[in-house]
């Protein structure tokens, strides 16, 4: 299957009340894998391009929890998709081996990111043509 295809939005539960919001996420029931790690990231200017790599083993959901930011996710034979994010509960899924690249972000912008893996830096392709190479299954 196209790894495009795997990339989706997910939605979340929403239990919330006259006192909030609370919107859940668990685990192998709301997102495809069973969550290893989570970080997120906040502060980033409006200008700034995050992410430019591929994972090789790890699989992730982003969700806005708050703010707005925009997610371009390719995979490196020419098909390409961006992908808003902007409610917090709404999520991106991302396979393993696709291209992303997340930017415009919003002041307020608190991007959630969950993995299925624990952080390691070298299942990380960040050169693109490298990843390129690798997909099309030219790699040395
Ligand atoms: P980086 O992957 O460049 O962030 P982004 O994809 O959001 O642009 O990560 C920034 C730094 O943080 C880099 O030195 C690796 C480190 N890092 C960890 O140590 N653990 C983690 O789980 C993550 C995501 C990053």
């Amino acid at each position: 299957m196209n790894v495009m295809n795997s990339v989706q939005m997910l939605e979340f539960s929403q239990k919330g009340d006259e006192r909030g919001h609370l919107v859940i996420v668990e685990g192998m029931e709301d997102v495809p894998f069973e969550i290893k790690r989570i970080f997120y990231i906040y502060g980033s200017d409006k200008d700034v391009v995050r992410g430019q790599h591929a994972n090789q083993e790890s699989e992730f959901v982003l969700i806005n929890v708050a703010g707005t930011s925009k997610i371009k996710v390719k995979d490196g034979k020419g098909n390409e998709a961006i992908y808003s994010l902007n409610r917090p509960h709404t999520g991106i899924y991302l396979p393993k081996m696709v291209w992303k690249e997340m930017y415009d972000f919003s002041p307020d912008s608190v991007l959630l990111c969950l993995a299925s893996t624990h952080y390691d830096g070298k299942e990380y392709i960040r050169n693109y043509e490298d990843f390129i190479k690798i997909i099309n299954g030219d790699a040395k």
